[in-house]
């Protein structure tokens, strides 16, 4: 967010606050009550077994683990293979990129398709060279061609971990994602599906090439117990700070002045600074497991509801100048966010005037993840990083509500495909 923002606020003059927002970016699908109610209950150890059997029964699998989150996840996995190079996308969340370098391993970037915004086989095809890991993605919960990634790999001897980190739930012609690969990751962090502040889990699909036993008990770094106290304040002031009410008057003015006041580009924690983050030191707490169990116990109901989202969407913007990123095989009711880009326009025109119109509109990971000398080798990545916005997709977002952000979203693209004024007003919803 910050990347683009700064550049809307030199654009914007005056207040540019929008006062009323349609729609917060991003809802957590565990309201306070939720957050009580679980605590009130004394979590207890036997909250993690029952969650660990609902994700057995989930995936079909014998071996689940929970680690302190999705990047420590790949990261003790990376460090109990023997592989020297990993082959991951250009384009995805930057902390793999950290978490792949503290495994101590050699990184091999593949450009992302324009088509899903995931490496495909067809990326990957020419990086699976004997000895490597893949790290196939299901970015934004949109399905990878995961099977031929992995049939490549096989193929070619080289290990898989499917990041799933954004796709628990999500399926691949009616098979769940994180099964096809040697490993599969997801993550219970606060943007996640299945919301627990932070945490992940483990499936192993392959239990030949690492000893089950020891890989649930390695981590990169020592380890604490203990109930996440901060974490859950931390929520409980997201989810009052999230009201939409709340969220134009107060929250969105608060971003922008942090936005406003920021010198230079954000920085991306070291390894060093990673390694001593809750995301590598803290455990998975009963009490974390509680939350989660409470959302998988909704499962069908949210995949219902998000499909419902994400058809409003998709209908839309069938014929607005929007690129969208969903293959007609794609498992809708299992996105995690919608994925969209302004065509014609640069982002920041098009953010810029959402902004004066009510919409503050979310975008994340603003850089490709190779080095700025190499960007020239990665244009679709290049290009995402600087094009994407992301829509809502949360239980708590009415299909009216959609259908209001949607209709505001192709004014919006109409407006910018036009040469007009820029940062002007559109008609009102
Ligand atoms: C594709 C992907 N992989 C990995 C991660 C890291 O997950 P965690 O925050 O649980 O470490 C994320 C987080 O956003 C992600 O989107």
């Amino acid at each position: 967010m910050e990347v683009a923002y700064k550049e809307v606020l030199r654009r914007v003059s005056g207040n540019p606050s929008p006062r009323v927002t349609i729609t917060p970016p991003n809802r957590l699908d565990t309201t306070n009550w939720e957050l009580l109610a679980t605590l009130a209950s004394f979590p207890r150890p036997a909250l993690v077994e029952e969650l660990r059997d609902v994700l057995r029964k989930m995936t079909g699998r014998e071996h689940v683990f929970f680690a302190p989150s999705c990047r420590a996840a790949i990261a003790q996995i990376l460090s109990m293979l023997p592989q020297r190079e990993v082959v991951m996308p250009a384009y995805t969340c930057p902390v793999v990129k950290v978490a792949v370098e503290l495994a101590g391993k050699t990184i091999v970037y593949v450009d992302i398709s324009k088509e899903t915004l995931n490496a495909t086989s067809r990326e990957y095809e020419k990086e699976v060279k004997c000895g490597r890991v893949l790290l196939p993605t299901h970015l934004f919960g949109i399905p990878t061609d995961v099977e031929r990634i992995c049939q490549l790999a096989k193929d070619r001897n080289c290990v898989t971990i499917e990041d799933a980190a954004a796709a628990l739930g999500s399926q691949r012609n009616g098979r769940p994602l994180g099964t096809f690969a040697d490993f599969g990751v997801f993550s219970f962090e606060r943007s996640k599906r299945v919301p627990s502040f932070q945490g992940a889990a483990i499936i192993v699909n392959n239990d030949h090439l690492l000893d089950p036993a020891k890989l649930s008990i390695h981590r990169v770094t020592p380890t604490k117990g203990g109930m996440p106290i901060r974490e859950l304040l931390r929520a409980m002031v997201y989810n009052a700070a999230t009201i939409p009410w709340l969220y134009g008057r107060v929250t969105v003015p608060r971003l922008l002045g942090r936005y406003a006041e920021m010198h230079g580009e954000p920085e991306w924690a070291p390894s060093a600074t990673a390694l001593n983050s809750a995301y590598y030191k803290q455990e998975f707490h009963p009490y974390q497991a509680g939350l989660a169990l409470r959302v998988t116990k909704r499962m069908n109901g949210i995949r219902d509801h998000v499909r419902r989202l994400a058809d409003i969407y998709k209908n839309a913007f069938h014929n607005a100048p929007l690129d969208t990123f969903l293959s007609p095989d794609c498992d809708c009711a299992g996105l995690l966010r919608f994925p969209v880009a302004f065509q014609q326009k640069k982002r920041v025109e098009a953010l810029c005037l959402a902004l004066r119109n009510g919409l503050y509109l979310e975008t994340n990971y603003e850089r490709p993840l190779p080095d700025g000398g190499e960007w020239s080798r990665f244009p679709n990545a290049v290009w995402a990083a600087e094009n994407i916005v992301l829509l809502p997709l949360y239980r708590a977002l009415s299909l009216k509500g959609a259908e209001r952000l949607a209709t505001k979203i192709v004014e919006v693209a109409k407006a910018t495909a036009r040469p007009s004024p820029l940062c002007g007003e559109i008609s009102a919803a």
